[in-house]
């Protein structure tokens, strides 16, 4: 057995998945062949998440029912609805009432204590009904906080329009409801992301599809992951507030021996395609509002990174102005990343208890090899 360490697992394959793959070379990425830019334009979340879950795009008729089935789940308990409230009241951070109040449903699934961990139907609907009341759980948190009673969830409207209707109390445009949507989709599904290997890690002991999704929050609202995307916000907000040219900004905080949220990833060599599309939406939203600093500022910081560190945007880069031009919240930007990766989270754990083996590698020891044993009065 060799005992060369592979620090981050960088390069390191530990299972088989049909679900999504990432060309870093040559900046592609696909869920389940289908080219992100191809599903970022033409299909909407539901029909993403009835793709990954179900192995093919929906026809029209299998499309209505899922989206219906989804749509029937989004209430949540009242008991649950207290729980968020309190965390609202007590100004808990968001991902951390995220985090908790998943947790909590399991209590309230219908599924979940009788059926055996590897039923493989039974965690669908319980991955379904986890994704469907996300939103709802994100949406009457910020309301809570900011004073405002929940918005009760609506059936007649598709998965990222109810979610801003709940958020802001009131329907969005058109253009916000498909910006919304499409950044659902591109956040949906990424490989083996640290977020999703923690859900693969907790289902591979057995342990329930809310446990699993409980790890992948926990993982995701770190900096180095999801929790990236709001702070590109706040450096964007912290050049602007201080009047300064972003370039110097960045220049010191390399200097400093910081690093640049939303910059370089493990596995894309050159821009994530996701940053792409982020920024041509980032641009638009200026535009339609007559002010593009927000996309000029980032511009300026990626053009330096790339020409300085040899590093390119990641998804997060350019979701942030998307999402800041959306009025959305800046602490709810990793919220929103969860709500959308929950279907792959969802996915992959169907994939890991379908295949299942132990997760369970080795540390290379580095510590003292024998030592004799001193009893605690002679230490
Ligand atoms: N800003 C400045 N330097 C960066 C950097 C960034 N965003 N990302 C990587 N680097 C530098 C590191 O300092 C390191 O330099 P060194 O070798 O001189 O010490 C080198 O690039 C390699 O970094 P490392 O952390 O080993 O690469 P990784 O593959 O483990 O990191 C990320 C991947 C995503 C964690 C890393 O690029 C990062 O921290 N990015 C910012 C956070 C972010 O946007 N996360 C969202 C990812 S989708």
């Amino acid at each position: 057995m060799s005992d060369e360490v592979k620090k981050g697992l960088e390069g390191v394959v530990v299972a088989e998945s049909a679900l999504s793959h990432i060309d870093g070379d040559a900046g592609k990425l696909i869920y389940r062949g289908y080219a992100i830019e191809d599903l970022a334009r033409e299909a909407s979340y539901e029909e993403v998440l009835y793709l990954l879950w179900h192995g093919s795009l929906p026809n029209r008729d299998e499309l209505d029912s899922f989206s219906e089935s989804m749509a029937d789940e989004r209430s949540v308990d009242e008991d649950v609805l207290s729980t968020v409230r309190r965390l609202a009241e007590a100004d808990a951070d968001p991902m951390a009432a995220l985090q908790t109040t998943v947790s909590m449903l399991s209590a309230y699934d219908p599924d979940d204590s009788e059926t055996d961990p590897e039923d493989y139907e039974a965690n669908l609907r319980k991955g379904r009904r986890i994704t469907a009341k996300i939103p709802t759980i994100i949406a009457a948190f910020d309301r809570i906080r900011n004073g405002d009673e929940p918005v009760e969830p609506r059936e007649d409207l598709g998965h990222a329009e109810n979610f801003l209707y709940m958020l802001n109390g009131e329907e969005p445009d058109e253009v916000l409801a498909e910006t919304f949507d499409m950044a659902l989709v591109l956040h949906a599904d990424h490989g083996l992301n640290a977020s999703t290997f923690s859900s693969m890690v907790t289902s591979s002991t057995l342990s329930g599809v809310h446990s699993a999704i409980t790890s992948a929050i926990g993982t995701l609202a770190g900096p180095l992951h999801g929790g990236a995307n709001q702070n590109v916000m706040k450096m964007l907000k912290e050049v602007d507030d201080a009047d300064q040219d972003p370039v110097e900004w960045v220049k010191n905080a390399l200097d400093r021996g910081e690093r640049v949220m939303g910059m370089g990833h493990r596995v894309y060599n050159i821009k994530d395609p996701r940053a792409k599309i982020l920024g041509e939406k980032s641009e638009e939203l200026g535009e339609a509002a007559g002010d593009t600093k927000w996309y000029e500022m980032s511009v300026a910081i990626e053009e330096y990174m790339q020409e300085e560190k040899g590093l390119a945007p990641n998804v997060d880069f350019y979701s942030a102005s998307t999402y800041y031009q959306m009025g959305i919240p800046i602490d709810v930007y990793t919220p929103i990343f969860a709500m959308s990766r929950v279907g792959g989270w969802v996915g992959h754990v169907l994939e890991q208890y379908d295949d299942n083996r132990l997760i369970r590698p080795r540390a290379k020891y580095v510590g003292p090899e024998s030592q004799e044993f001193v009893p605690l009065d002679e230490r």
